[in-house]
């Protein structure tokens, strides 16, 4: 889908599906949707009372102009209430509108801005919040169909009869084609099985990615990983006849930045919960647990193209976790890359193994600031849900940054605590560590074991692993790998200039 910002009058654009918009409760449109409307001789309005229309997130309106208006078919969107109406409501509408635009067949589509006009919201970002939509609204994956419906939408253009807005709206599709597609990559690594997404093809895909966007890669192997301490690490990598790999990406701006990010990215291509083996039914969307390693390569594919003022280093350690002979057992004590201890009380309870290296390792390289994307802790989608990531931070400015960048990316985190007194939950009798903390706060006590290897730098340990896979209908991404972290992280780095200082 090739994305063509366009300035002119929504009413004389040839195309086959026009989609402009409707708040909640509005029986007379106004502006482009009032126009259209003229344009077809009150059909709009008189369709809308008929119809029942009312204007709710993502209903929908299909009129056939009948050789009325250049276009050959109008998609009415609802915006929902215009008091509750934000980027949010604007990216859900335009994914529900260009997906109707693909099901009628549309080939060439063009739409209004959501939210520019009457809704009054800034037009970059209601430009991006548009294309965010329409491109993450579009996804399929269909490499495992052996008859895949063929049909895409070709143009999708972006009309804006303000010419005086044209540079800010070019500025927002642009941005949002980046981030749409960095969701939607993400998207297929998480929907691809773990026989094809292995550490190695992970580990491929951050070459690729660093080639085409000018990166340092380096991948670590089993052999470089002992070398360095990385014993929590390793740990769950010994049960897999996979070869791990430590994964690292690194972006640095032409201008010297006074600080560098780490975006460490759990990956672990299959969690099979090892020895303390999962149920079936647990393990079923277990290829999801590579979630978090996903949405750091999909980030530093954007960060590569929109060129951030700070340095960026992506980083995962890279895994499958399998029971076998060779595999970590209950009991067994590791030690990680600054020398602490972890009694392994429960080998499902891998990620945060994974994990602690790669902090130990972000620190060591020169990260002055840590930010983690897991699918961690059954516990955090107890009490969160499946459309809020749960967001462990130990600095207050961090913490105040990234619900900034929540609320403009629409990717929704919640503030969780790290309550010091919960540490003694995994405290051991033989070791500095146990790996769990039993079932009362166990997100919690997930993120206070990771702060072990954090030294005190400003960290954020991001929960994904409720959002990160649906197995029920989402309204922007649908079934599967949703690319939970991915907006978030891309507007938390690459948003206004008042960020990152
Ligand atoms: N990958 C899982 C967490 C998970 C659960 C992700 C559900 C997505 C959906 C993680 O490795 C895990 O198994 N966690 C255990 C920890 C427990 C053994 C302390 C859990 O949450 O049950
Ligand atoms: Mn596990
Ligand atoms: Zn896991």
């Amino acid at each position: 889908m090739e994305i063509k910002p366009l300035t002119g009058s929504i009413i004389q654009v040839e195309c086959d599906a026009l989609i402009v918009n409707l708040f909640k409760g509005v029986t007379a449109p106004g502006g482009a949707t009032g126009a259209v409307d003229k344009a077809l001789g009150g059909l709009l309005s008189e369709l809308i009372a008929q119809e029942g229309f009312e204007g709710k997130p993502g209903q929908i309106l299909l009129v056939h102009t009948q050789g009325m208006l250049p276009a050959k078919k109008v998609i009415v969107v609802g915006l929902g209430e215009a008091e509750k109406f934000d980027t949010n409501a604007a990216r859900r509408a335009s994914a529900a509108a260009a997906r109707r635009a693909r099901e009628v067949k549309a080939v060439k589509v063009a739409s209004i801005i959501h939210g520019a006009g009457i809704g009054g919201m800034d037009p970059a970002r209601s430009a991006q919040a548009t294309v965010e939509g329409a491109v993450i609204g579009t996804y399929r994956f269909l490499s495992y169909k052996s008859e895949p419906d063929p049909h895409e939408i070709q143009e999708f253009l972006l009309v804006e009869v303000d010419e005086s807005k044209s540079t800010a709206v070019r500025w927002g599709a642009e941005r949002g084609r980046i981030v749409g597609e960095a969701v939607n990559y993400a998207r297929d690594l998480v929907n691809a099985p773990s026989c094809k997404v292995t550490p190695s093809r992970l580990a491929d895909f951050g070459a690729q990615i660093a080639r085409e966007g000018k990166l340092d890669f380096s991948a670590l192997e089993r052999e470089d990983a002992r070398r360095l301490g990385m014993g929590a690490y390793l740990a769950v990598a010994q049960g897999t006849d996979e070869p791990p790999k430590f994964i690292v990406l690194k972006y640095t701006p032409s201008t010297p930045s006074e600080k560098t990010v780490a975006v460490i990215g759990k990956g672990v291509t299959f969690d099979s919960g090892g020895l303390s083996l999962k149920d079936s039914d647990s393990m079923s969307t277990m290829k999801d647990d590579m979630a978090g390693a996903a949405a750091m390569l999909a980030i530093m594919k954007a960060v590569a193209q929109l060129k951030p003022t700070v340095s960026v280093m992506g980083i995962s350690a890279a895994t499958e976790n399998m029971p076998s002979g060779k595999a970590v057992k209950p009991g067994d004590i590791a030690r990680a890359m600054n020398g602490k201890t972890i009694e392994i009380d429960n080998t499902d309870a891998e990620g945060r193994l994974t994990l602690s290296d790669a902090l130990c390792y972000a620190v060591e390289n020169g990260a002055d600031e840590l930010i983690d994307l897991a699918t961690l802790t059954g516990a955090c989608v107890v009490a969160l849900g499946r459309e809020i990531s749960g967001a462990f931070v130990n600095d207050k400015k961090l913490l105040s940054h990234l619900m900034d960048a929540s609320e403009i990316s629409g990717d929704i985190i919640w503030p969780m605590p790290l309550h010091d007194n919960y540490k003694e939950l995994f405290s051991s009798d033989i070791a500095d560590m146990k790996n769990t903390g039993g079932r009362e706060a166990g997100a919690t006590t997930a993120a206070l074991l990771l702060q072990e290897f954090t030294s005190n730098k400003p960290w954020a340990h991001i929960d994904i692993a409720g959002p990160a896979f649906y197995t029920k209908e989402n309204p922007l991404t649908g079934k599967g790998g949703t690319g939970a972290g991915v907006r978030l992280l891309i507007e938390y780095l690459c948003g206004g200039p008042s960020r990152n200082t």
